[in-house]
């Protein structure tokens, strides 16, 4: 179980007061969590201690590159990935994405098809778009008004043109959990890369790339306790496959092979003690079922404070949720809604004056809140639950909302 205050002590910044002594109520998770002192302290130590470039004699230079190994061996454990050379770090979520589909705009072909999704971030749409400069379709599965992917439209897209299927395990925007296993399974017996985003999940729930079978997953350590660094994971074998654009005096071999330019070493620091972090709210016996057991207490943690606020807005006459009930576990901590009165920009001023952070407006899930009709009356509001939120957080955040 998350003890989710004696957890927030180890975030200084969720201890901020506005001029009314108000302290800060954190609900932008999705767009980004905060970190615990762990995170700060590495980054601060990799600055104080062992500042350099790797691939050096000295001993600072040593020391960069066993925190670059140590990362990649822990972001392997957190992802289920056997081997620490199919992690690939980059600046964010987006621009990995966008050095892959260069990468694969050089192996596909006119008359090709790639599958993305109207509830994805545009960085999984995007990206994909440049395909289109040599010849393949780029087919759009849709999303349905209850905010969930359309699995039937989604099964008749996939034919043996079919070269690549994009999406996101679920909606930064509207909490959806999107049902990635039945899409694998549409896949099967047919040579076609499959791509999950995961910026919005890996915060919530443990991952096992090989029991889901991608080929390639991304997340972005900012949304996970972390500094704003971002990962690949690559089937082994792939990344060597392709193509990508670097440097001929940069390592041609996965996972280097899609990283260019000098990486930010002292985040690279910061996400293992994240990690670390995550892993010590689990038991087990491995780091690996630490991570697990972590991430079954934080999803329980969250599940039942995000069924809670849902369930009070939904009461609520002036508030309606979009996206997903909770009725079941198909969700993430992530609640939505619009206020018949006021537009989401207003109703995040509005919670701003008590010190509550929310966001309001598309979050770059710009197509899914086009199609839901939401664009031009300012898209949603969105509560993001994390591990250190608490219920009486929730509390104060509803009572706020009913008395704007
Ligand atoms: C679901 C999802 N995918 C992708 C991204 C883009 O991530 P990054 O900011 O690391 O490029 C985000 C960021 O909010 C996101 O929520």
């Amino acid at each position: 179980m998350i003890n989710s205050e004696k957890t927030r002590e180890y975030f200084p910044s969720l201890n901020r007061v506005n001029e009314s002594n108000q302290q800060i109520i954190y609900l932008d998770g999705p767009g980004g969590t905060q970190v615990p002192i762990q995170v700060i302290e590495a980054i601060s130590k990799y600055y104080l201690r062992s500042n350099a470039n790797t691939h050096g004699e000295f001993i600072t230079s040593k020391e960069t590159d066993s925190i670059m190994d140590n990362l990649r061996f822990k972001v392997a454990a957190m992802l289920g990935a056997k081997s620490p050379n199919s992690i690939s770090i980059g600046q964010n979520m987006t621009t990995l994405n966008y050095s892959l589909a260069r990468a694969l705009s050089k192996k596909f072909k006119e008359g090709d098809e790639v599958i993305v999704t109207e509830l994805d971030h545009e960085a999984n749409r995007g990206p994909w778009m440049i395909l289109k400069e040599v010849g393949v379709k780029i087919i759009e599965v849709k999303l349905m008004q209850n905010g969930t992917l359309d699995y039937s439209d989604f099964k008749n897209k996939i034919n043996e043109k079919t070269v690549m299927v994009c999406m996101g395990m679920s909606s930064n925007a509207l909490g959806t959990l999107n049902n990635f296993i039945k899409v694998k399974e549409y896949l099967k017996g047919r040579e076609c890369f499959f791509l999950l985003d995961a910026v919005h999940y890996a915060p919530h729930f443990s991952i096992d790339v090989e029991k889901l079978g991608c080929d390639f997953m991304l997340c972005s350590a900012y949304k996970f306790y972390g500094p704003h660094i971002s990962f690949l994971y690559s089937r082994p074998g792939v990344l060597e496959s392709l193509d990508p654009d670097r440097l001929v005096v940069q390592d041609q071999e996965a996972p280097y092979i899609i990283e260019t330019g000098t990486l930010n070493h002292a985040s690279c620091a910061g996400v293992s003690a994240a990690i670390d972090f995550i892993s010590t709210l689990g038991e087990g016996e491995s780091y690996r079922e630490k991570l697990e057991s972590a991430y079954l207490h934080i999803s329980d943690h969250e599940f039942n404070l995000a069924k809670y606020l849902y369930e009070s807005l939904d009461g609520f006459d002036k508030t309606t949720v979009i996206g997903p009930d909770f009725s079941t576990r198909e969700r993430t901590p992530t609640v939505s809604f619009v206020h018949s009165d006021h537009s989401p920009q207003e109703v995040c001023a509005s919670l701003a004056k008590h010190n509550i952070c929310a966001w309001d407006g598309h979050f770059y899930a710009l197509k899914a809140i086009q199609e839901l009709g939401l664009e031009s009356k300012g898209g949603v509001t969105r509560l993001g639950i994390s591990l250190y939120n608490t219920k009486n957080e929730i509390d104060t955040v509803v009572e706020a909302i009913k008395a704007i």
